[in-house]
């Protein structure tokens, strides 16, 4: 009956179904973005005849700063290097575990050198730089899950980085492959929420449809519990979110993950980065962990 049905849905949503959500103190790289705009087309969300509002952009990120860090997340910035409006997605600019910073090699022309402008970065503060020999977007399309790394390929990163990031960290690489050019980076399309553990009921979050058949069949295998999002909160990139155990940092506009997330004891925040956006990235894009 409805009263049933009603009473056995909330008490999925009561302490104790889910594990703990615990949140940790995180340390973050961003890039205010003094020098944003959409100057050339390298994704489909990306229109340069759509004019770009920088301080807009300015503010909207400055909301998602000061969110880490009324959190208490440590943030560290990066310049915005005149010229390279897409250095705002900090997250593409390496991959970083303990004091190794794995560096990236952009697949296009036009972001080929933050390569080197974020390992300059890294240099100076102190991490172990390894250059990168093969194609990879850093975070972008590298996701720690536990004791395996999720590594997406089909429009950026090369499978040869996978191989070379597994051997670097001695780590477990699981390759994935994106087949909708909206959804061009593995953090498009998959949310790490618990990056700590390999599966504690509903670790992860993701889009099925921006996989291809084997790569839906693994996730299913060893993430089954996983939340599995609609297409409409996919394309408001809401996947594209930052998680410290316990607060999720989200799309303001992806409503229907915001309640999956509160059902499964996790506290969503929803920030609005439109501006952003016209660039083909959100949350996750404007962040890259450093795990020190
Ligand atoms: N305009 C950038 C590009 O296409 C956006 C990068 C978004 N970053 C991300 N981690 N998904 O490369």
């Amino acid at each position: 009956t409805l009263n049933s049905a009603t009473a056995d849905r909330s008490a999925g949503t009561e302490a104790g179904v889910n594990p703990p959500r615990i949140a940790m103190p995180r340390h973050y790289l961003m890039c205010r973005p003094e020098h944003f705009t959409v100057a050339y087309r390298i994704n489909p969300w990306m229109d340069p005849a759509v004019p770009t509002d920088t301080s807009l952009a300015v503010r909207q990120w400055q909301t998602l700063y000061d969110t880490y860090r009324e959190l208490g997340h440590e943030v560290q910035l990066i310049d915005q290097i005149d010229g390279l409006p897409d250095m705002v997605y900090t997250a593409n600019g390496g991959f970083v575990i303990g004091n190794v910073a794995y560096g990236a090699k952009f697949t296009h022309p036009q972001r080929q050198p933050e390569g080197p402008a974020f390992m300059d970065w890294f240099r100076a503060n102190g991490y172990d730089v390894v250059e990168p020999q093969n194609v990879n977007e850093g975070e972008g399309d590298f996701l720690l899950v536990g004791s395996r790394i999720l590594a997406g390929t089909g429009f950026r990163s090369a499978t040869d980085s996978h191989r070379e990031i597994g051997e670097l960290f001695d780590r477990e690489v699981v390759s994935l492959t994106l087949v909708n050019p909206n959804f061009y980076h593995l953090d498009t399309a998959i949310s790490v929420l618990d990056p700590l553990t390999d599966d504690a009921g509903a670790n992860i979050a993701y889009l099925p449809s921006a996989f291809d058949a084997d790569s839906r069949a693994t996730l299913e295998r060893l993430y089954p519990e996983a939340i599995i999002v609609s297409e409409q909160d996919g394309s408001v990139l809401g996947l594209n979110s930052i998680s410290d155990g316990y607060n999720v940092v989200i799309a303001a506009r992806a409503k229907g993950f915001e309640q999956q997330l509160r059902d499964r004891g996790y506290n969503p925040i929803g920030v609005d980065l439109s501006e952003l956006l016209l660039g083909g990235g959100g949350v996750k894009c404007c962040t890259l962990e450093l795990r020190r």
